[in-house]
């Protein structure tokens, strides 16, 4: 069985969210997600409209998502990768190169994007009346 796995926030779930977790779940067999805790977030300066409880619910409830942990700090991963027996880390492209480092562990792979979508955008597009 491969196992996968990657990280994100999902703030107001979109299809570049669909479209990375069913394309990391088609790399494999089982894939966990860790999603950014609220304090988290807060550490990073970055705030969600749902909070961490409905973000991970969310997700959990994906048919290609398997199982849903807490991403609480940057320090996690390695950890991550030993206990969830991981083969392969996914991140979007725009993390290209950031996680390197887990090569010692398992697989790295980066996949492009999703064009013109981001919880950023969808944010400040409400916020306009667009
Ligand atoms: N992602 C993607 N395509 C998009 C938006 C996000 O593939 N258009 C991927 C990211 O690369 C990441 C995961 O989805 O691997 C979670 O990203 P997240 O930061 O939660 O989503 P964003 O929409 O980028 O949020 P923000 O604007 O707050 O950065």
């Amino acid at each position: 069985m491969i196992r996968v796995l990657t990280y994100g926030t999902y703030d107001l779930f979109h299809y570049g969210h669909l479209r990375i977790l069913k394309r990391a779940r088609e790399l494999g067999d089982y894939l966990v997600v860790g999603v950014s805790t609220d304090e988290f977030n807060a550490l990073k300066n970055k705030q969600c409209v749902y909070p961490y409880t409905e973000r991970a619910q969310i997700v959990e409830a994906l048919k290609c998502v398997d199982l849903v942990i807490p991403e609480e700090n940057w320090e996690q991963k390695t950890d991550d990768v030993r206990r969830n027996n991981i083969d392969i880390f996914v991140m979007g492209d725009d993390w290209e190169g950031k996680f390197d480092f887990l090569r010692d562990y398992c697989k790295v792979v980066y996949l492009p994007r999703t064009p013109d979508i981001s919880s950023t955008d969808i944010k400040s597009q409400i916020k306009q009346g667009k």
